[in-house]
């Protein structure tokens, strides 16, 4: 094909010997350096973005992008109305894969597993942190049903504001019911590291027993080509 263009992948590469003790200690680090690269060159926007890919009832496989908001041992955590597409397909089949990437880096972070939802007491402290238009928006609109148009959702937003005003405490607008969040229970993570020649590094950490991301003994190293 003409017009095509061909990147190598100059990237550093990542060896079994320089793999982090845990997989979350791994994905976090790689996620630190992301940041670091955003705050000084620029060239990693929203280096939290995570693709979230589900299935729904019938098989039908669904994508979108929402933000990592939660990293510990219980895995990759975020927020979203808890009535919206890719909730009610995590709802029906539990089956989730998440993807971070940071095309810059020659990285990429591969998670799946079981979604588990995030619990109410999370999900109100992280709340509360949320500027009080972001809040007021989640009143406002019931995230992947349809509307009629923008004036609709702006009446919402209208309505919401002005039932809950800005006071400027945290406490102003209360947590919607059905606002809230899930994690990724892992039982597999796959870190990629570009490399020349598109013989690129895949290491992958498979669970070989019970254990959060942050334990050792519950996962082994594999490689897979690339
Ligand atoms: C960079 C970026 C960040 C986003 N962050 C979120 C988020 O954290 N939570 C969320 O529900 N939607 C977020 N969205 C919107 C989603 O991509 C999507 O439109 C929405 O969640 C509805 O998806 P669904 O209908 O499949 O449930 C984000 C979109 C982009 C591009």
């Amino acid at each position: 094909m003409s017009g095509v263009v061909h990147t190598d992948y100059s990237g550093d590469g990542l060896d079994e010997s320089a793999l982090a003790a845990t997989p979350l200690e791994q994905v976090a680090r790689w996620l630190a350096e992301a940041e670091a690269r955003q705050a000084e060159r620029g060239d990693v926007p929203e280096p939290r973005a995570l693709s979230v890919a589900t299935v729904d009832r019938a098989g039908r496989p669904n994508v979108r992008t929402v933000l990592l908001r939660f990293l510990d041992g219980r895995g990759p955590g975020f927020v979203t109305d808890l009535g919206s597409a890719k909730s009610v397909e995590i709802s029906a089949t539990g089956g989730v894969a998440a993807s971070l990437t940071w095309p810059s880096m020659y990285r990429s972070v591969r998670f799946r597993g079981t979604a588990t939802a995030l619990g109410r007491d999370e999900v109100a402290d992280y709340f509360v942190a949320r500027p009080w238009g972001s809040r007021i928006s989640a009143w406002a609109s019931h995230q992947s049903r349809p509307v009629r148009g923008r004036a609709e959702l702006e009446a919402a937003y209208a309505g919401a504001a002005a039932r809950f005003p800005d006071t400027g405490s945290p406490d102003d607008v209360p947590v919607p019911d059905g606002w809230g969040g899930w994690r990724v229970a892992c039982d597999e993570v796959e870190l990629w590291a570009g490399r020349r020649d598109r013989l690129h590094d895949r290491l992958v950490l498979a669970r070989v027993g019970p254990g959060g991301l942050d334990d050792a003994a519950a996962w082994a190293v594999h490689r897979r080509q690339p």
